[in-house]
């Protein structure tokens, strides 16, 4: 199939001299494609996680890409070890031994709130705290920062932005999400593609909207769901905030876990090619999930054709790549999977790494921001600190309480106040998250942020030293602790849900919670409030999490009430607000719930979409 025009003659980077006078992407990537064998063509479609593929395979077997999986990190999770690692699997993959043809390997992560994995980054708040700053602008500087520190470690390739409209606050995902709604999801699009891509130079890394397509969508919320709903619904608000990411030049989008109305997105063709590809012109590369190609058939082999024919143009498998690699062969030389779509897919790849002027950039270690300085530095986390205050939503001020003096007696309480890894969540260091400070290098607790302004402030995480005599307010840091994808999910029932999702492999992980009621998910934190609310001292809560929960009695209890949401490394940003240097800028991204019925959204809201107290 031709490359689309926009392919074809698509800015690029890669200078006049090292294309002959006419030659185009395009034609190079056809040129490069006339001289592949098969085992070189669909070495390229692979893209196995980093700890089940060698530098040594990468060269043996053509990779293509490889991954890190959340809290996946070489040596010692220095931005040094990371460079040292893709300039390894780099050098394989132009091996140039007889049989081989140097085709540059691309390294891909999670960098979904900045290159969370690795230690001492500067982590931003989660999208759905970005959402409630309804500021393209700042949250398009924030992906530039994250871009930034993604080249720093000699990687290519980020599995961002997500584009889900999370509809239902029981997803583990919700705060992947910029937004329930669609436009609001939309209007950070483009300018977090660009902001990422660059003019795809030196500066640039691939972004990768995700997940293609629904998967905000499902049913009850349940993650890796069916997600059953018309396709005037599906495109009007699942899809609508991907053509902004295209026309900004989107090189790559993700598969989707979900299933539409019972059919698995990865294997959708009508989704994949004939809608994506097709009626969208999409012309860069569709990747899979995380072995989501395997709940598409009990026979492996019979899901990767599927997969393939379907419009999966690069597998993302955890392990066994070897077995993948292997079938699709035999797929191919049976002409279940024609050699066309094959072609198709190699053409797509090296599109990719050709307008990302992959072949002319020099090895990982020699990059111009290879092993940058600015790595989690002060300018980044300035961003990222600015981020925070932009998030912060205002749900209740009773008698004005906020903002609060720098010469009151502040009692900071609460399990997060000093926990700079309940206020990441997931997808830092490690993929469900971490629970402690130590785990987070850089960066500031909210106490220590509220320690850094005023010197009156003093530390009870169990407010158990509450005493009017002595503390005139308190601040009170609660909220969800970290989890990750469907170990966030909100279930009543157990592990899954029947009917919700796969053919095989059922999904394990086990849910947070049974309810959306935060009194029931962590009783703790209500005591602490009332405990200290009992003794005459007013209360400022400050909630962490992923969601908005319902929170009506920890609500009542408080005199303030600001939605901070996982506000990242930078908990300094809320103490700004909390004392005044800073106004209360956020809106409500999502309605607040008021009730834990499943069908909550058929009642009023405890706080409706847009809401927050602005103070400036
Ligand atoms: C996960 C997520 C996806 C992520 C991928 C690689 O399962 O669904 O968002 O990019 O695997 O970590």
């Amino acid at each position: 199939m031709p490359l689309s025009y926009d392919l074809i003659h698509s800015s690029s980077t890669i200078p006049m001299t090292t294309m002959t006078r006419h030659e185009t992407l395009a034609e190079r990537a056809d040129a490069l494609l006339a001289r592949m064998t098969l085992a070189q063509k669909l070495g390229q479609m692979m893209m196995p996680e980093r700890m089940a593929a060698t530098a040594d395979d990468v060269r043996d077997y053509h990779i293509g890409s490889v991954l890190s999986g959340g809290g996946s990190a070489p040596g010692t999770n220095a931005v040094s070890d990371w460079v040292a690692m893709n300039d390894a699997y780099w050098a394989a993959s132009m091996d140039e031994a007889p049989g081989r043809l140097p085709i540059p390997l691309l390294y891909a992560v999670d960098a979904i709130h900045g290159h969370a994995n690795v230690r001492g980054a500067t982590v931003f708040p989660h999208n759905i705290g970005l959402g409630c700053t309804r500021d393209p602008e700042l949250v398009a500087r924030a992906a530039g920062v994250m871009a930034r520190e993604v080249l720093a470690t000699g990687v290519d390739w980020t599995f961002a932005p997500t584009l889900a409209v999370a509809q239902n606050i029981h997803w583990g995902r919700t705060y992947e999400s910029f937004s329930e709604r669609p436009e609001v999801v939309a209007s950070f699009a483009a300018g977090y593609v660009r902001a990422v891509q660059g003019d795809l130079g030196a500066d640039g890394v691939i972004a990768c909207a995700k997940h293609w397509v629904g998967d905000g969508g499902t049913t009850a919320g349940n993650d890796q769901g069916d997600t059953a709903i018309t396709e005037a619904e599906l495109e009007r608000t699942h899809m609508t905030p991907y053509y902004p990411a295209l026309d900004a030049g989107l090189l790559t989008v993700m598969a989707s876990f979900n299933s539409w109305n019972g059919d698995k997105c990865h294997g959708h063709r009508y989704l994949l090619t004939d809608v994506l590809k097709g009626r969208l012109g999409f012309d860069g590369l569709v990747v899979s999930d995380w072995d989501g190609v395997d709940y598409l058939h009990e026979d492996y082999g019979t899901a990767i054709s599927m997969a393939a024919n379907a419009g999966i143009d690069v597998f993302m498998v955890s392990v066994e790549w070897k077995q993948c690699l292997a079938l699709l062969t035999q797929q191919v030389e049976q002409g279940v999977v024609p050699m066309s779509r094959i072609d198709d897919a190699v053409r797509r790849i090296l599109g990719v790494k050709l307008r990302f002027g992959l072949f002319e950039k020099p090895r990982p270690a020699a990059r111009v921001w290879s092993n940058d300085p600015a790595f989690g530095g002060l300018a980044h986390r300035e961003v990222a600190r600015e981020a925070v205050r932009k998030s912060l939503v205002l749900l209740k001020n009773d008698q004005t309480l906020l903002p609060l003096s720098r010469a009151a007696r502040i009692l900071v309480a609460g399990k997060s106040a000093h926990n700079r890894g309940h206020q990441c969540g997931g997808f830092t260091v490690a993929w469900q998250g971490e629970t402690t400070n130590e785990a987070i290098a850089g960066g500031t607790s909210v106490w220590e942020g509220i320690q850094a302004l005023t010197p009156m402030a003093t530390l009870d995480e169990s407010g158990a030293s509450a005493d009017a005599a002595s503390h005139d307010v308190a601040i009170v840091v609660i909220g969800e602790t970290p989890y990750a994808e469907g170990m966030g999910d909100l279930r009543a029932g157990g592990r899954v849900q029947p009917g919700s999702q796969v053919v095989v492999k059922p999904h394990t992980l086990p849910p947070y919670g049974k309810t959306t009621e935060l009194a029931q998910l962590h009783p703790d934190d209500l005591a602490t409030i009332t405990a200290i609310a009992a003794k005459g001292i007013p209360v400022v809560t400050v909630f962490i999490g992923g969601r908005p929960l319902v929170v009506n009695a920890e609500l009542d209890a408080s005199q303030a009430f600001v939605a901070a949401w996982l506000p990242g490394s930078e908990g300094q940003g809320v103490a700004d607000v909390l004392l005044g240097d800073f106004p209360f800028h956020g809106t409500l991204s999502f309605a607040w719930p008021a009730s834990a019925a499943p069908s909550y959204k058929d009642e009023a809201p405890r706080f409706p979409f847009g809401y927050g107290i602005v103070t400036g």
